[in-house]
């Protein structure tokens, strides 16, 4: 949540901040500001709402000319979406942009406040750069080292202070950062797609390490001010990847991307017709060992761990216990460090909540396994073991293709443990990977059905509620389906297991509602029948997923998706595709912001 950047070299930093915060408002849109030295001085520019609102404000105020800044886009935590409490935070000797929480905001602001210092936002931002200048010595470093052995909470900051005009300084704790390197210039940010015009070398940026740059020079030093040798990493995305390629929207592009990022995930850990993740500390007398498995995650990835679950239990009779990050983390979980496995899924790799279940994990001595899209993200760098999806950039706050690669690797896991635990043979495991090879070229055939998810949207675009069911596999893909949808749609919808329905439920169902029947799994598709009859007897509107061929009434459903007849099995990859297309078109229809839905933010590095 939140996205900072901060430039310094000989181009206009307005522009590279601007450019650069453009890539990184995914993060949060509830405002934006810079600041950039000009002739000398701390000049400040921010405004509430989208970026092209401080775009048109700088155009009208006169852009601030300068070669050295920083920036920030805000996802609103402390302090509504505001001009006023808009970042950068500070005064006219220190000015600072922030993505985190400061949780002792509070008892900071009262101390500052007998000492006489008067505060202008509600923001505990503003705290930190109250605290800066209340400390400064003349030495940044220090000051800064001094300030956050006073902060409680998360941090990553991007500092300047008025007198030392040739440099800008960064430091992280629990929030993400890096430090870009370039040829005569440098840069921060909270994620690569922000830099990647520029460069794709950087350092990350451990807890608490603090880095003074300049703009031929990047020291990195500890609280102490002690230099510390960091390893250069390269992204490997490319610019185009982050960038729409002529689709209206990131989402749509993610969800074409899909086939691709799944061939990256899987072939290359597909040897000899059985899956390898080469990791080391993972051996196949260890995955023999695990007698229990938790999945903790939030929100889509987390409904990616509800496949992992049903795939892992049936085919690797292990038992799985799948958790939200935030209930497990506070719920005392009995952990067995001698026959557990802890997985955690996450795209950003930066979600607060799952990282605080990991390192909670960890401290309990179980062996965590990390399935993350960011190469070198937090919870890549604390798990045991990670396993990175190759979905590159996704950009839409709505998931799309990290889903069905997190969902590729839980098939994958799946096959694994089945296979070292010898409940198949050679021929299942290496029969089960082609099958999982093949599927992408599945999803193409589901892309082509890109109409009739458009025209069934416009069938459901004006409903108020829309419920999904489903039984099994197809149900975990319901409580997707409904995410996605309400998400981007801001119709309501609710997900339940089919067989729940009449538990409760069934008592909303009335005459046109619209409700999304999910019957991919033929051992359950009788019972499917029935549920749906169920429905529509009580005046329910039908869509219908299911495999292309399925025998039926004509009359079932009103409206009907047809999935390739495929492996049931890997069914919830294929079906997650027109569950994300009626999502988006829906969207699209009803006018709503695609890629950046009200109040979310893609990465939410706060609790
Ligand atoms: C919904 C969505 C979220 C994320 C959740 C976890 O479309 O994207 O529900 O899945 O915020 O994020 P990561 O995977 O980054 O941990």
């Amino acid at each position: 949540m939140c996205g900072i950047v901060g430039y310094i070299g000989t181009k206009a930093a307005t522009d590279v901040l601007v450019d650069g915060l453009r890539k990184l408002e995914y993060r949060g849109y509830d405002s934006a500001g810079i600041s950039i030295f000009e002739d000398s001085k701390i000049q400040v520019v921010k405004a509430k709402g989208r970026l092209d609102n401080l775009e048109n404000k700088i155009t009208s105020l006169g852009k601030p000319l300068g070669t050295v800044g920083i920036g920030h886009t805000r996802w609103a935590t402390h302090g509504e979406p505001s001009d006023v409490n808009s970042h950068p935070h500070g005064n006219e000797r220190v000015t600072i942009v922030h993505n985190g929480i400061i949780e002792n905001y509070l008892q900071l602001k009262e101390k500052l406040v007998e000492k006489g210092y008067k505060f202008l936002s509600e923001t505990d931002t503003e705290v930190v750069a109250v605290l800066l200048d209340y400390y400064y010595n003349g030495n940044p470093v220090e000051t800064i080292s001094t300030v956050i052995k006073n902060l409680k909470g998360s941090y990553a900051l991007g500092i300047m202070f008025q007198d030392c005009q040739d440099k800008i300084f960064a430091v992280r704790k629990d929030s993400p950062l890096i430090v870009g390197i370039g040829e005569g210039e440098n840069f921060i940010a909270s994620d690569i797609p922000a830099i990647l015009k520029y460069t794709r070398s950087y350092y990350l940026l451990e807890e608490n390490e603090i880095a003074v740059i300049e703009k031929d020079k990047i020291d990195i030093v500890d609280t102490d001010g002690d230099p510390i040798q960091k390893e250069i990493f390269t992204a490997t995305w490319d610019i185009e990847a982050a960038e729409k390629g002529g689709y209206p929207h990131f989402m749509l592009k993610e969800i074409y991307e899909q086939p691709t990022a799944i061939t990256n995930t899987v072939s290359p850990r597909i040897i000899n017709g059985a899956p390898d993740f080469g990791i080391k500390a993972l051996t196949d007398e260890i995955l023999k060992s695990f007698k229990r498995i938790w999945i903790v995650a939030c929100g889509t990835a987390m409904h990616a761990g509800m496949v992992g679950k049903s795939v892992i239990e049936q085919l690797a009779r292990v038992p799985v216990e799948v958790d939200i990050a935030s209930e497990f983390r506070y719920r005392k979980p009995i952990l067995n460090p001698d026959d557990d496995l802890v997985i955690i899924i996450s795209q950003s790799g930066e979600t607060a909540d799952t990282l605080a279940a990991l390192r909670l994990a960890k401290e309990q001595g179980v062996h965590t396994l990390a399935v993350v899209n960011v190469v070198g993200s937090s919870i890549a760098r604390e798990a045991n073991s990670v396993i990175y999806t190759w979905a590159g950039p996704e950009i839409a706050v709505a998931s799309t293709k990290a889903y069905t690669v997190q969902l590729s690797v839980m098939y994958l896991f799946a096959i694994k443990m089945a296979s070292v635990k010898g409940l198949i043979d050679e021929k299942e495991t290496a029969k089960l990977c082609d099958d999982l090879l093949a599927l992408p070229a599945k999803i193409e055939e589901v892309l082509q059905n890109a109409d009739n998810c458009k025209f069934v949207a416009s069938k459901f675009q004006n409903a108020h509620d829309i419920f999904f069911i489903g039984r099994g596999l197809d149900y975990s893909l319901s409580l997707e389906g409904s995410l996605k949808l309400k998400e981007i749609s801001y119709i309501h919808s609710d997900a339940y297991a089919a067989g729940e329905l009449k538990h409760g439920t069934i008592s909303l169902i009335t005459t046109d509602m619209p409700v999304v029947a999910i019957a991919t799994q033929s051992h359950l598709f009788e019972k499917m029948i029935s549920n749906i009859k169920e429905v529509r007897t009580r005046g329910a509107k039908v869509l219908l997923i299911c495999k292309k061929g399925t025998e039926r009434q004509a009359d079932l459903s009103e409206y009907v998706i047809e999935i390739p007849d495929y492996n049931e099995y890997f069914s919830p990859i294929l079906t997650a595709v027109p569950l994300q297309m009626f999502a988006y078109y829906t969207s699209v229809l009803r006018g709503c912001d695609v890629d950046k839905p009200r109040n979310l933010a893609k990465s939410v590095t706060v609790e």
